[in-house]
């Protein structure tokens, strides 16, 4: 046994060609490795060699792309068989402006909004499309708020599998469903929220013999970890003490704790970062869980401007309680106000971001106040996706559509003439 499916819940496991997102019980499933016997093999070295391997105008999966480099720890298979772009390989990026503001010392910002089709997902699209491709499926489908499907359209094109997206009618960003058409996947507009699509698209899944690509789907997990890796790698193994990101779906969540967990068992890390999962205020079943001690399992009706995250119902809960279990971690929210305001600091210092990704940087603000995290520590907030994926809520905030902005910009109307502009930059210099 190399990999298998394993129930998170129950000890029951089944082979890994097997479609299938839920255990017999129920329970949500695991790409398990067998670790003892990968110990031997993985060390810092095969990576690091891996990073710096020639450049090559081929694709050449284990050295180009940040998430097959961990091949061995994710998804054994031939170098042939891989559907990559390929992805990952995504900057740490520091800036002494963003850094004051949020107040910590050793602050990094790892974005991936800078994957191919800007944001995080195509790690997990790289394996779940790889892995469709191996068990020859004749199409993949998901439920997405826009970023998954955006990447599921494209990883499905490159592989040349038919792709069915579900998406909530109105409630994507411009960029992200301008993706999905050009990518040419089937883009069914649902009336309802991303609730009701996830829902819908699981049972035609299951109906119609399509492979489901949400990350429901335990591949999609294991690209995924890459995140994590990639940062400790990033840092010369030196884990930092927090890895802070919007969550949503719980998949990164869920991904990120397992990701931590096997590097530790491995021996790639002798320390664990805290994860702290940071939600919309205005979608925080997560958040309202946690604050009952997962006593009480939540559920909203989901709000907010950050409409990458606005999902009331997180498919992988439960594997999400368990990543905060093995990483000391924690949950909070923040409000739209104070993700448009983290957004725009990320945007002026040139890096920029979309909504959903500065709820991570609002988050590590807020922890800072609070004292929980603590200014010397090292914190890497995930910007999960890119800025143009969502110009409206970006034209919106610097053009009066948010009267308490702190960091509008916006633009300057003026006729057209020499002494008008010469004026107006006079002022400005
Ligand atoms: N940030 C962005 C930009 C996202 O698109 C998502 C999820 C998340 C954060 C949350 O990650 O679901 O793993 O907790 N977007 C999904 C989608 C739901 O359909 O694109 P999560």
């Amino acid at each position: 046994m190399t990999i298998e499916l394993r129930c998170i819940k129950c000890p029951k496991t089944y082979p890994v060609n097997e479609v299938r997102y839920n255990c017999d019980c129920g329970g949500l499933l695991d790409v398990w490795h067998d670790l003892e016997s990968l110990r031997p093999q993985i060390n810092h070295a095969l990576f690091d060699g891996r990073l710096r391997g020639a450049p090559t105008p081929r694709v050449n999966p284990n050295t180009n792309s940040g998430v097959w480099r961990y091949q061995e720890i994710i998804l054994p298979t031939a170098v042939s068989n891989l559907v990559s772009r390929p992805e990952g390989n995504t900057p740490l990026y520091e800036h002494p402006r963003l850094s004051t503001w949020v107040g910590a010392n050793n602050f990094f910002l790892k974005h991936e909004g800078e994957n191919p089709t800007g944001s995080f997902k195509d790690r997990g699209m790289t394996v779940g499309v790889t892995q469709a491709k191996l068990m020859g499926s004749r199409a993949v489908a998901c439920a997405s708020t826009g970023n998954t499907s955006a990447s599921l359209a494209a990883y499905a094109a490159l592989a040349g599998i038919p792709a069915f997206i579900f998406i909530p009618s109105g409630k994507i960003s411009s960029g992200k469903l301008a993706q999905a058409l050009a990518y040419g996947a089937q883009t069914l507009q649902i009336e309802g929220d991303f609730d009701d699509a996830m829902n819908l698209v699981q049972e035609v899944c299951n109906n119609m013999g399509i492979y489901l690509l949400n990350s429901l789907n335990p591949f999609r997990l294991e690209g995924q970890k890459s995140i994590p890796l990639e940062i400790v790698q990033g840092l010369q193994w030196q884990p930092p003490d927090w890895i802070v990101f919007p969550a949503g779906n719980l998949g990164n969540t869920s991904a990120f704790g397992k990701a931590l967990y096997e590097a530790q068992q491995l021996g790639l890390i002798d320390k664990v970062p805290r994860l702290a999962a940071i939600q919309a205020a205005g979608a925080s079943p997560f958040y309202q869980s946690y604050q009952t001690n997962f006593a009480e399992h939540k559920t909203v009706k989901a709000e907010t401007i950050a409409t990458a995250i606005q999902i009331g119902n997180p498919v992988s809960y439960p594997r999400a309680i368990r990543a905060l279990q093995w990483t000391n971690g924690l949950v909070t929210s923040v409000t739209d106000q104070e993700i448009m305001d983290a957004k725009a600091m990320v945007d002026q210092v040139g890096i920029g971001c979309e909504p959903a990704s500065a709820a991570s940087v609002a988050g590590t603000r807020q922890l800072i106040a609070r004292g929980i995290i603590k200014p010397e520590e090292t914190v890497v907030s995930i910007l999960t996706g890119h800025l143009l994926k969502d110009p409206t809520s970006t034209v919106d905030y610097h053009t009066g559509g948010w009267p308490n902005a702190q960091f509008a910009n916006p633009p300057i109307k003026l006729e057209a003439t020499l002494e008008a502009v010469q004026r107006v930059i006079g002022k400005k210099l």
